[in-house]
């Protein structure tokens, strides 16, 4: 297998950490590119890893930190704007791909792999759909210059550290009743460690240029059926209220006013389609799929107990 220099950007979230310490333990060299070196100081474990503090929205700044790379990822994402004075979802999604590819093309650099999402699109519902579809469609572009690209298009992903079982796993422990919006929307959940396997396989898979991946779990649920079967898996007796279409749109609107926004109007608008493969992109690459079921129970398990520990040790005074 032959080594590379791999610029990641975006290695410092939930997918880039499964797949840095993959790439890592293969031996590739990496840079991984941040907003705040401090924050993951902890990835500096890794002994073939150099993490680099950058703006990485500036052209002349990712042209010069790819210096000496000879591929580059980019898992960038993020589900919502950001607080007033940082980059939307036009800057992240659309804007950003552009600027890596053209950083990619001034230092000689073919090989591209860039995370998109499952449904992305330009004219999809929500603005997360459509920015996520112009960034990718502008990557793809870039093939006919010679580039080597491929994207990766997930449902949502899950694994221990996932944002998707763990927020729910959260709201469940707070209230015997979760009013739940959009229901019956469907979602195929891929396990991280699938997705961080697939962007490896590709790495050097010629095959794999200038392809776009759908990447699906083996089971399809509805979002009603996932949050009750993690309520199920934490050991608590739950109601989960569907809300109806009004509903949900008021909780979405209600929501965006909560820190850290964990609901919004464009998320709600994401879940008017499902979240479903129409190919199967693991198979094509052939990744056998981890189901929900092998990976997640133990894990909400754990995590109630020590929830229910942490309640006890505050209640004796430890806390
Ligand atoms: N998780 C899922 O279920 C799922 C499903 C489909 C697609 N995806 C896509 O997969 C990718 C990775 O997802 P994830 O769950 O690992 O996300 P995550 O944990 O939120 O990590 C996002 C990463 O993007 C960087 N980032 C976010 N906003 C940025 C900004 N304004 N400027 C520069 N860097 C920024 C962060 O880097 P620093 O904070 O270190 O700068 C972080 O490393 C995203 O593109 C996401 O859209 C995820």
């Amino acid at each position: 297998m032959r080594k590379h220099r791999i610029c990641v950007l975006g290695g410092t979230g939930f997918i880039g950490r499964h797949l840095i310490s993959r790439l890592a333990r293969q031996g590739h060299r990496l840079r991984v590119l941040t907003r705040r070196r401090e924050r993951h100081r902890e990835l500096l474990v890794m002994p073939t890893l150099e993490l680099v503090e950058s703006n990485i929205h500036r052209v002349s700044e990712l042209s010069a930190r790819f210096k000496g790379c000879d591929a580059v990822i980019n898992l960038v994402g993020a589900l919502n704007d950001g607080p007033a004075g940082s980059e939307s979802l036009e800057a992240v999604h659309a804007q950003l791909p552009g600027k890596v590819v053209e950083a990619c093309q001034f230092n000689g650099i073919r090989r591209y792999l860039h995370m998109s999402a499952l449904n992305a699109d330009p004219e999809g519902p929500s603005q997360y759909l459509r920015t996520k579809g112009v960034g990718e469609n502008q990557v793809h572009a870039a093939a006919r210059d010679g580039m080597a690209v491929t994207s990766f298009r997930p449902s949502v992903v899950f694994g221990h550290d996932d944002s998707f079982f763990n927020r729910f796993a959260g709201l469940l422990a707070l209230s015997p009743v979760l009013p739940l919006a959009c229901p019956e929307t469907r979602f195929a959940p891929v396990y991280v460690g699938d997705v961080a396997d697939a962007i490896m396989l590709a790495l050097d898979d010629r095959a794999t240029y200038d392809q776009r991946y759908d990447l699906c779990g083996p089971h399809t649920y509805t979002l009603r059926e996932l949050v009750a079967y993690t309520a199920k898996s934490m050991g608590a007796v739950r109601l989960v209220v569907g809300l109806g279409d009004g509903a949900s749109r008021l909780q979405a609107r209600a929501m965006e006013w909560v820190p850290g926004k964990p609901f919004t109007r464009d998320n709600y608008l994401s879940m008017q389609v499902d979240s479903v493969c129409r190919s199967d992109g693991l198979a094509a690459l052939g990744i056998e799929p981890t189901s929900v079921d092998a990976v997640m129970p133990a894990h909400l398990q754990a995590r109630s107990r020590a929830v229910w520990l942490n309640g006890l040790r505050t209640l004796a005074g430890r806390g």
